[in-house]
């Protein structure tokens, strides 16, 4: 008897499976690059041409409140002549890209773990190496590189002071690049400089740019409107507003105990607004700013597309 009422139901349940199946198919499919699409790491160089305006301070603080947030985030060390990452997370790096370079070590092994499941590679004299590697040494670090796809969902990418061709093709590379300048004219004046510089090579760069050691929001948002207003006359240039950090000498404190801001001193006023610049900048497809559906992030993959081709292009000089 129940075999009888059964039968029909199992009939019908697989006429209906049939009926629904190539819909299933192309919902999954059309869903498909979406979710891939939320997977790939976005790239972002952090930069300012004028060296100690807070560049290194910001990466820091920025992975750790990122961190906080649930995401993957890797670090990546471009500045050569200074790189005090480690400084401020109170690490020695035993360990640099120079040692994937030579085959010596994979990208796993000199990863440095730090709180909130940051990690960091020192990049060391391999950067400075990257324009003029030969052929299978690139091959193997860019192969290397290419891990990072499914390990982190933000590559933070610290560069050193100078409009030098290693920073500017890092830039270049990026999905985006965070300009960072303090009120002081020089800063000013650098931050346009590179500006200049990455916006004339690549048009489509997108660029946000951070006022540090602001006095207040009011100083933050003059220079911010004076920036904007001139790339928008000279260059023709939009760029795009990432906020501001005030003056706040827990930032000095934190550095000299060698742990980031937003683990030293949570409820400094640095802190208060790194944490306000992460929530309102990040969002949920993983882009920062007010940023235009185009610019989709794509990944590790073409992050060393465009780094070999800038790399290459850095043997003449620019
Ligand atoms: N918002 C801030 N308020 C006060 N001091 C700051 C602030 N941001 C950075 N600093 C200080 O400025 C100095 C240089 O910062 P750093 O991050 O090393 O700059 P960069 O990487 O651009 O050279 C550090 O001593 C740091 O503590
Ligand atoms: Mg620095």
């Amino acid at each position: 008897m129940a075999d009888q009422v059964l039968k029909p139901i199992e009939g019908l349940i697989a006429e209906t499976r049939k009926l629904i199946q190539p819909y299933i198919f192309k919902r999954l499919e059309a869903r498909r690059p979406r979710q891939a699409g939320k997977k790939i790491a976005r790239t972002i160089t952090v930069t300012s041409g004028k060296g100690g305006v807070g560049k290194t301070s910001i990466v820091a603080n920025l992975a750790i409140s990122l961190g906080q947030a649930g995401r993957r985030v890797i670090i990546l060390d471009a500045d050569l002549g200074l790189a005090n990452i480690d400084v401020v997370f109170g690490i020695r790096p035993k360990r640099n890209l120079t040692d994937v370079i030579n085959g010596a070590h994979t990208l796993d092994e000199i990863l440095i773990q730090c709180p909130c499941g940051v990690q960091i590679i020192a990049g060391g004299s391999g950067i400075s190496e990257l324009a003029h590697l030969p052929p299978e040494q690139t091959k193997r670090l860019f192969e290397q590189l290419r891990f990072l796809e499914d390990k982190a969902d933000y590559l933070l990418i610290d560069t050193g002071a100078g409009i030098n061709q290693t920073v500017i093709s890092f830039c270049l590379a990026a999905d985006q690049i965070v300009v960072v300048t303090t009120p002081e004219p020089t800063a000013l004046a650098d931050a346009y400089g590179i500006i200049k510089v990455i916006s004339q090579t690549r048009p489509a760069s997108q660029i946000s740019v951070l006022v540090n050691r602001a006095e207040s929001k009011g100083e933050a948002d003059f220079i911010q409107e004076r920036l904007e207003k001139v790339a928008k006359e000279f260059l023709k240039f939009q760029i795009q507003k990432l906020g501001y950090l005030p003056d706040d000498q827990n930032m000095y404190l934190a550095v000299r105990q060698q742990t980031p801001l937003v683990l030293f001193s949570p409820m400094s006023p640095a802190a208060v607004s790194l944490r306000k610049i992460v929530s309102e900048a990040f969002n949920e497809s993983v882009t920062i700013g007010s940023v235009p559906a185009e610019s989709e992030p794509d990944g590790i993959e073409g992050f060393l597309g465009r780094l070999s081709r800038f790399f290459r292009k850095a043997e003449t000089p620019l």
